[in-house]
Order: structure tokens, then sequence, then C-alpha cells
């Protein structure tokens, strides 16, 4: 049977499993990021602001960072504003799961944060210049609905910022490494010190099942986004994409 969003009773299951997962390793989560990702997601991070405030070009901004987590995505935006003279009006984080919040509010006490899912955000229409989602598109069940949420909550030619990682699709010796890595070490090294072992087993599989970056470019698109900027690091492990709300 069938909700009101159109779901059946599986898949709805599915997406209060993943939120409920990250209420339980929330504790755990910013010491084994750090852990497993050697610290080398930072400068991803930090290109993905400065991009999009190369594109708008704008002094004053009001930014969400959609499945914000534990805030991280929110610290390298107010950092990287603050080294580029760029005044953030206004920046909320938005996640559904609340132990990730609550690790979020004591990193920023001073952080705006509100409980949701990315398909029904809590934000007017045409109100944000910036819409982030770094690592969450991939938790997320109606992506479609997420992304039309997207381009409602924009103002014409603001840019949605993607961090996600994708599957590497070269065949280099570098690439080969990390999918190993991936796929047999993160899980044990992230299920030992989370003691979640499903949850960082979740991580490459969810990793395998997401669309690819060209997929996601096209749904970007049918939704009235158009990509700016597509690039990859690390042998294709992460990718940014921003795409700027068509007028
Ligand atoms: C891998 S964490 C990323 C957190 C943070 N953005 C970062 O970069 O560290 C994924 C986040 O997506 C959130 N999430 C799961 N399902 C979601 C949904 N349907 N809508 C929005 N966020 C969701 C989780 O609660 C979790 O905080």
């Amino acid at each position: 049977m069938e909700n009101k969003q159109g779901l059946n009773a599986k898949q709805s299951l599915k997406q209060d499993e993943i939120i409920h997962m990250f209420d339980d390793i929330a504790k755990t989560y910013d010491t084994t990021n750090r852990v497993i990702s050697m610290g080398i997601d930072i400068n991803w991070r930090k290109e993905a602001c400065k991009e999009a405030f190369r594109i708008l070009n704008r002094q004053k901004l009001d930014i969400a960072d959609i499945a914000c987590g534990t805030g991280d995505m929110m610290l390298h935006w107010e950092q990287v504003g603050k080294n580029l003279h760029v005044e953030i009006q206004s920046l909320e984080g938005i996640d559904p799961s609340n132990g990730m919040l609550e690790q979020a509010r004591q990193k920023i006490p001073h952080g705006i944060f509100k409980v949701a899912q990315a398909n029904n955000l809590p934000l007017e229409s045409c109100s944000k210049d910036i819409i982030s989602i770094a690592y969450g598109l991939r938790n997320v069940v109606e992506r479609e609905a997420a992304l039309k949420e997207f381009y409602r909550v924009l103002r014409p030619n603001g840019v949605l910022v993607i961090l996600e990682f994708t599957t590497p699709n070269t065949r280099s010796l570098f690439s080969r490494l990390m999918q190993f890595y991936t796929k047999n070490i993160l899980p044990i090294v992230g299920g030992l010190i989370s003691r979640n072992f499903k949850a960082y087993r979740y991580l490459p599989s969810s990793i395998d099942s997401f669309i690819t970056r060209e997929g996601l470019e096209a749904e970007l698109l049918a939704c009235g986004m158009s990509t700016l900027v597509a690039k990859s690091y690390s042998a294709n492990v992460s990718s940014l994409l921003i795409a700027q709300k068509k007028l």
C-alpha cells in the first residue's frame, strides 16, 4: 500500500532505517570520519565552498545545508566565507536525525538547525542563494522530490552544491586501491570505532547503488538546474557538482 508521498511500505521503512542508523552512529561519527577519510575530505569541502562563492560573486548570501549531519559543511561555509569576505546573512542546517543534530548543536552553538528530510524542507520558496548537500544525497530515498525541493527553495540563479561519493570508473592502480580500501578496510575500521558494523557496510553498498555523476546531471537538468561545475577527486572517489537554478 502506498502512503501520501507515493512510497510503498518497504521504501518508507528503508528511509527510516537509514535515519535511525545515523542516530546510532552520531556520537562517533566525527572521529570515524576523520580516521577513514584521513582528512582528505577537508580540501573537497573547501573547494566546493570557494567554487560556489566564485560563481555567485556576491557579498551577502543566504545558505542552507541539507543533510547537515554534525555540521562539518556549515563550519566550512563559515570559515571560507570569512576568508573571502563573504557575509553569510543566514546559515541553516537541516537533517532528519536528532542524534546527528545533537552533535551539530554542540559544535555550532550559534547555528540554526531544523529536523526535516530533504524532500520536505521547512524553508520558504526562493529564499536561499546556496543549498548544499555533502555526502547526504545517497541517503535520500525520494531523490527526485528532494531535487524539486532544492529548486523551489533556491532563488533564481542560486546554486545547488552537491558533494557525493561516486564509484571510481578508471582502471588505474590508485583507483583499484581506493575501491579495495572502501569495500574492505573502511567497513572494518568504521565498524570498530562506531561499534556499528552494519552502518559502515552500508557505506560502500550505498555508493555502489548510487547513480553516476552523469546520471545525476541529467536529473538536475530535468528539475530545472544546469550543471556549471562537475569535478571528481581522488580517482573519482568523490565528486562535486554545482548546478544553477535557471531563470
Ligand atoms: C554521511 S552523513 C553526511 C553528514 C554531513 N553532511 C557531512 O558532510 O558530514 C549523511 C546525513 O544524511 C542524513 N539523511 C539521511 N536521510 C536523509 C533525508 N531523507 N533527508 C535529508 N538528510 C538525510 C543523515 O541523517 C546524515 O546526517
